[in-house]
């Protein structure tokens, strides 16, 4: 699918160059006669390497046909790795087979970032097509030493099984089987796995997990995932994945056209267990600890009600308001026992959290809630090197005011205005102090927006998540 080469041997189906505009090479071992096709085609067609400008030439090596494509960049000044992903996923969407990229411009040899490239390009949820799509082979020639490219490698592969668990529909991916997914990636990738079933679950006081769960045939589990390998830190990060298989509303149910999409409202723990494979097939040396409230969120006889009080394993209890905004129940014991059993030191929980984070930032940007300035910009650094957008929402304490119970400890919702705001004091109030992210993705989970990247789930802040616990 990738890789980075530092000798060519055999022939390719195409052959793509990369140019800076104005600053147009013609490749070295084409024969003289070729250099001189090659130039007039360019003069006629006026090709100067703007940005996403495509020239393509064929001629004869020897008596090898050589198909070649120029790609422009634009300008050098201007480049950026958002430009490459945006005009390299646009170019190699439209090919097949294997393609050899080569540039005599180092800037345009990322292999981190075409191999990023390559793997969203292959990915393609067909499991229940008879027709599969066709692989894209691509080979990057960076002469001189050779490159370890692994990581870029397996970053895609990690990417690719959150984006998998989130395609999956909820007929397929339900609280037990997504457990039992997590068990397979655990012994593959080298992380161990717990489940803890709804009676573990009730022994534990997490009432708030099984209230959301409990209107569903498939009851809800507790997937603990841990990968313990720090050598001289007593850090343990906590990573808190939202997994709603499923999300009708509940008895607050949602109109049809909202509830279409509610497959990928596991797509917090799809990444968190996609970063947990990254972080295990990289053998990074630091305790992480990640945990996932699995449930559906059905509607039966048994579903809970707005209304009602229900006691957190925190010992605070909670008005429910409305049973669509089931998230941040399930995500609060599952916040509680990552402190109280686990003894995380640090909290990032991911989640899609509330459709007022689309209203405010659309599709293209995760919003970002943190107590911690210094966790915070950690993140962002992180988010930055794969081209994921995030943007830091407030969390003023005023905000809390709308989470007032006359008749519990506090209430899960504080209304339309702020909804993303008033969702995220909700689980800082589950926090104990600790360093807390909140990221919502409800808009970034599922695709229509980003120019670079296909329809449907994205694997967001999985390479993300990596990097963050990596480096630090
Ligand atoms: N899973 C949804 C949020 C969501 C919306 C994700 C759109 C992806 C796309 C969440 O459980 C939800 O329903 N939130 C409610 C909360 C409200 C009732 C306070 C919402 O945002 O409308
Ligand atoms: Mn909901
Ligand atoms: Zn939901």
């Amino acid at each position: 699918m990738f890789k980075v080469i530092n000798k060519i041997e055999k022939g390719y189906e195409l052959n793509v160059t990369l140019v800076f505009e104005d600053q147009v090479k013609i490749c070295e071992y084409a024969s003289a006669q070729n250099k001189e096709l090659i130039e007039k085609l360019m003069k006629k067609k006026e090709f100067t390497g703007k940005k996403g400008e495509v020239l393509k030439v064929e001629f004869l090596e020897g008596t090898y046909l050589i198909s070649m494509i120029f790609v422009g960049m634009g300008k050098e000044e201007s480049f950026n790795l958002d430009i490459y992903r945006e005009v390299m996923f646009d170019v190699l969407s439209k090919e097949k087979g294997t393609v050899l990229i080569s540039s005599e411009n180092e800037a345009l040899l990322d292999y981190n970032v075409l191999g990023e490239i390559a793997s969203n390009i292959n990915y393609s949820f067909d499991t229940f097509k008879e027709k599969k799509d066709e692989v894209l082979n691509i080979e990057l020639f960076i002469p001189g030493e050779e490159k370890d490219f692994s990581e870029t490698v397996f970053l895609g592969e990690a990417t690719d099984i959150a984006r998998d668990l989130v395609d999956q529909p909820a007929n397929i991916i339900n609280p037990i089987t997504l457990s039992e997914k997590a068990m397979e990636l655990g012994k593959e990738y080298g992380f161990e796995v717990e489940v803890l079933d709804e009676k573990e679950i009730e022994k534990l006081g997490m009432n708030l997990l099984l209230a959301v769960g409990k209107a569903s045939i498939t009851k809800p589990r507790l997937i603990v995932m841990r990968y313990l390998n720090g050598k001289d830190n007593d850090e343990k990060i906590g990573l808190i994945g939202k997994g709603l298989t499923y999300d009708t509303g509940g008895l607050c149910i949602k109109p049809a056209d909202s509830m279409f999409e509610m497959k990928s409202d596991m797509a917090g723990a799809a990444s968190v267990i996609g970063a947990m494979c990254a972080i295990a097939k990289g053998k990074l040396e630091k305790n992480v600890i990640a945990v996932v409230p699995a449930c559906e969120n059905a509607i039966n006889g048994n579903a809970y009600r707005p209304g009602d009080i229900i006691k957190s394993m925190n010992g605070k209890s909670v008005e429910i308001i409305n049973t669509d905004a089931e998230g941040r129940l399930a995500l609060a014991d599952a916040i509680t026992y990552a402190i109280r059993n686990e003894k995380v030191t640090e909290v990032v929980d991911l989640a899609t959290l509330t459709g007022a984070i689309l209203v405010a930032l659309g599709n293209i940007t995760t919003g970002v809630f943190s107590n911690s300035d210094e966790k915070y910009a950690m993140l962002e650094r992180s988010s930055k090197l794969y081209g994921e957008k995030v943007w830091r929402m407030p969390i003023y304490d005023e905000y809390s005011e709308l989470l007032k119970s006359t008749v519990a400890d506090i209430k899960h919702t504080g209304g339309r205005m702020g909804g993303s705001i008033t969702a995220a004091k909700f689980l800082e109030s589950f926090v104990e102090g600790l360093p807390w992210i909140h990221m919502d993705i409800a808009g970034t989970a599922f695709n229509s927006g980003i120019k670079w990247f296909k329809k449907g789930a994205t694997g967001v802040a999985v390479k993300a998540l990596y990097s963050y616990v990596k480096n630090r």
